[in-house]
Parts: C-alpha cells; structure tokens; sequence
C-alpha cells in the first residue's frame, strides 16, 4: 500500500453487454488518461479495470514529472541515433505540458509543485558530463552545480528547473470522475472488436491495451522482449525540509522527493523475481536512518516497471496484425510524463492526426543492436529458468519452515510455495507462474512470489499483484 492510496471512490461493475467507440483497459494512469483524451477529441468511451481503482503501479510511484528520464540521452544518441533521440525528448516535453495542463485545465487538488530536478552522481563525473552535453545538444534549459542538499558526497549534478511533483492518486481520481469506468471488470481476451470480460463483453471500433504488462500473449510478442524491475520507495518525517528533487546516475543510489514536510526515497532496483536473498527495503530504510538519524518511517512499498530493449516504450498498435488493437507500456519507470505522451500519441493515431514523434514509439519497430541483445538475453534467461522450474526438486518439508520465512516443498506431489507468517500460519502460494510456467521466487521485503521472467507477482495466498499473469 503507498502513502498516495488514500482517495479511491468510484466502482461499478460490468454485468451486461455495451459498445462505444474506444474500449480501454486498465484503469493506472495510462488507460486514464488515453481515455480523457480521446474523450476531450470527441469519442464515446468505456474503460474496464480489473480491480478496484488505484490498485496497479501508478498508485507505488514516486510521481515526478520530468522530460529527463534518469541518464537516458547521451545512450540513446549512441545507440538509436540524434533524430530519434530529438524526437524522444519533444515527446516527453509534449507529455509533461500536457499532464501538467490538463491538472490545471480540471482544477485538479493533487498538490502540484514545480521543483527542479536534479540528477547527480556520487562517483564520477564523467558520464554525467556527457549526459550534459547530449541535454544542452537537445537545447534542455540546465546548469551543472556541485550544491546539492543531501546528506553525502556528489560529485557533481546537473540542475533542471523544468520540472514538477504531485499526488498521482488524487489526480487519478479527478480524472476517473470525467470518465465511464466499470471497476472490478476483468479483460478476458479480446475478439475482433469485442473485448471479452467475465461479466459482459465491450464492442468498440478501437481498443487500448493499458494493463501495465500486455496482458495478450499470441500477438504483439511483448514478453520476448520486456522484462520487469522492482524498486522500493519508504516515506520519512523529521527530515530537513527539501525543495528539489534528486536522483541518483549509478544503480544502487537514491531518488529523494519531498512530500509535504516529508521525503520519499526510493531506490534498490532489481529485476523483479532476482533478489538473491536480500532484503533490498530493509536496506533502504537503513541507509536513509543512516543518512538522518532522528528521520521516522512513516510508510514504504515497493512497485514494478516494464523495461523495454531500447529504452522507448511501446505506444501504438498492438502488432502489425492488428488495426483497432493499440498498446502503451514499456514505459521503464518515467510513466507520468510517458503515459500523457501514450495519450498524445494512441489519439493522434486515431484520429489521423499523427504526432510528429509517433514512428518512434513504433511496437513493431527495428531495435538497435543492444536492444536485440537484450531480447536474446531475455529469451535465454527465460529458457533457463523454464528448465530450472521443471527440474527443480524440493528438499525441504513444512515443518523445517521457520516462521516469517518461505520455502518451495512438495505436497502431494505437487510443488507449492509456502510461507510461515510471524504468528506461525502457514500461507500456501504456486511454485509456478502462471503465465508461462516460470519459477517463483520468494521476495522477503514485499512477502511475494516474483517470477524473473517477465515479472509476474503474487501474493502469501497466490493472488496476482502484477501483470502479466491473468490467471
Ligand atoms: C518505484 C517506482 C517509482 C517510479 N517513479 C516514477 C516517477 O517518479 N516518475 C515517472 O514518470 N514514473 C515513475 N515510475 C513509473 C510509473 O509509475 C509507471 O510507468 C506507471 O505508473 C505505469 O502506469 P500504467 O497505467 O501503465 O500501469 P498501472 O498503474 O499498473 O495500470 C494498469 C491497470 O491495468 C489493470 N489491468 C491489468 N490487467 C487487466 C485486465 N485483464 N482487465 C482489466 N484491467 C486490467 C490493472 O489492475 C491496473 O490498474 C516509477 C516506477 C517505479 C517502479
Ligand atoms: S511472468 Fe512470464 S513466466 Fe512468469
């Protein structure tokens, strides 16, 4: 549970069948505001949610709006090339201006605070030196600076005051209030134009996959190429006050924002379903009472993106196969301002108005060859752990399970996962992923099994927390 999940209304449940002209599904922030677009362009439309509102990613994030998606441009000029990188940040400029009009335009109370953005680096200099010279090629309004307001060493930082934070909850539920949602409505398969739900079914003459993970296997091929990262996000109080954000060039640094008279920090990020035993949240909070020790916990979660090969999400049709059928994810933890360009960009295609940056997002676009590498990778990785799952043989009993800790055993010939509560319950989940038979893994920070294929989670009791498992 975040700190921002606290204003969730609206439900209503599918339990006939209805059309319109846009059916989507997935009710985060993406499928949200896709549908306000293509409403505010004139189009009837549904959208179906799975769950209650609020329940997926965008209620876990740390909500910073910014066109700088950690140390993305000086790679993406070497691998993708100068064009497509223009073309990246005027999509993500395009996408923050319009989240942040829209906020305005629906007088949404969602604490929307303009602060700079800082990207910094402990270590060296050096990448971020050319970092800085790919945003000041790309005319980004910025200005390196060694003072920074945290309680370590930087080696240096680059400064961006174009830049916001907000409550992503409070402004989704503005947004829902605009909008025709069924709650607690699942997407079984989609048909043609008729999106199949266990309680009824949509016809719609376009149809948008925003389910975080696609959930649609057969076409499009989303999981031979994306995997998923988990990160961790804690919030403190009794901390100096903060009035910039920051975020960390290396891979085991942080990301501070304030909230209020609080920080939210967040940082850790591994390949979900790769945890290798530790318990990445714990070292978390130990490192920020390391940093400020009168700071008290006041909250902390974890949540998990989509990565895609090249760096550049997923927005557009579904597959060259399919002509109503669109897509948006892939959006590798920078999905405020890339769910408003997946709005710009799913609307342009429909209406025939096509952005100027939409070629670029391309689901079925050539990847570069570090893109492709990585899709060998995933392939490998997946066929390894494939081979894993099926020969591996439990040793462990129930009994030898302490408590607070999990254990694959095999009961009645069958592999579970099983978890000892703090009181001694036991708490029986699979062993096995139910979207393509990968093994689980047990992550002791979020008491969930994770699967490191593509990043399907589940609860103590087996229930999907993440996508793409459906079943
Ligand atoms: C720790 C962390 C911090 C982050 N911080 C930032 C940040 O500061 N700035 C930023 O720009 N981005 C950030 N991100 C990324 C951002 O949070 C995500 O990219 C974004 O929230 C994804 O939104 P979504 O709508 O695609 O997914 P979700 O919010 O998960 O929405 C998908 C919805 O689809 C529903 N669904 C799934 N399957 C079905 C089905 N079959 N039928 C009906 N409904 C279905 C789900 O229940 C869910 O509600 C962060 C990510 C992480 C992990
Ligand atoms: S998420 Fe695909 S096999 Fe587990």
């Amino acid at each position: 549970m975040s700190f921002f999940m606290e204003k969730t209304k609206i439900t209503k449940r599918l339990n006939q069948d209805i059309s319109a002209d846009v059916c989507v599904i997935g009710g985060g922030m993406t499928g949200l505001l896709i549908a306000y677009k293509l409403r505010c362009s004139g189009a009837k439309v549904v959208v179906i949610e799975k769950d209650r509102l609020f329940c997926g990613e965008s209620s876990r994030t740390t909500a910073k709006i910014t066109t700088i998606h950690g140390m993305k441009y000086a790679d993406l000029i070497k691998n993708s090339g100068f064009e497509i990188t223009k073309k990246y940040y005027l999509a993500a400029l395009d996408g923050m201006n319009y989240l942040v009009d829209t906020i305005s335009e629906l007088g949404c109370d969602c604490d929307l605070e303009k602060i700079p953005f800082v990207l910094y680096s402990k270590k060296s200099s050096e990448k971020l030196l050319s970092e800085y010279a790919a945003l000041s090629r790309l005319n980004v309004i910025c200005s390196l600076t060694k003072k920074v307001n945290l309680p370590f060493k930087v080696e240096n930082a680059i400064n961006v005051e174009n830049a916001y934070i907000f409550n992503p909850v409070a402004f989704m539920n503005t947004l829902a209030n605009e909008l025709d949602i069924y709650t607690e409505t699942k997407a079984v398969k989609v048909a043609g134009e008729r999106v199949i739900c266990e309680t009824g079914n949509v016809s719609a003459n376009h149809i948008i996959v925003a389910t975080h993970y696609p959930f649609i296997n057969s076409l499009g091929l989303y999981f031979a190429k994306m995997y998923q990262e988990k990160s961790y996000a804690a919030v403190f109080e009794n901390v100096p006050e903060f009035n910039k954000m920051y975020y960390c060039t290396e891979n085991n640094g942080y990301a501070f924002r304030p909230f209020g008279d609080k920080i939210i920090v967040s940082g850790n990020s591994h390949r979900t379903g790769k945890i290798y035993g530790q318990d990445k949240l714990a070292s978390l909070i130990a490192d920020v009472k390391s940093y400020y020790p009168n700071a008290r916990l006041v909250d902390s979660w974890s949540a998990q993106d989509c990565m895609p090969p090249d760096n550049i999400p997923f927005i557009g049709r579904y597959s060259k196969f399919s002509n109503s059928l669109y897509v948006a994810t892939g959006f590798g933890k920078w999905g405020m301002t890339s769910s408003a360009t997946a709005a710009l960009v799913i609307d342009g295609i429909i209406s025939k108005h096509k952005r100027p940056y939409t070629n670029i997002f391309s689901p079925f676009r050539k990847t570069h060859s570090q893109g492709r590498r990585q899709i060998v990778n995933q392939t490998k990785l997946s066929a390894k752990e494939l081979i894993q799952s099926i020969s591996y043989i439990p040793v462990k009993e129930v009994r030898d399970i302490p408590r607070n800790s999990a254990e694959i055993v095999r009961i009645e010939g069958k592999k579970m996962g099983v978890y000892r509560d703090v009181n001694g319950d036991l708490h029986y989940s699979r062993a096995v992923c139910g979207h393509l038979g990968c093994p689980l893994t047990f992550n002791s920070s979020t008491k969930s099994w994770d699967c490191a294929c593509h990043g399907s989670s589940y609860d103590i009791d087996g229930n999907i927390i993440s996508n793409p498992c459906q079943k």
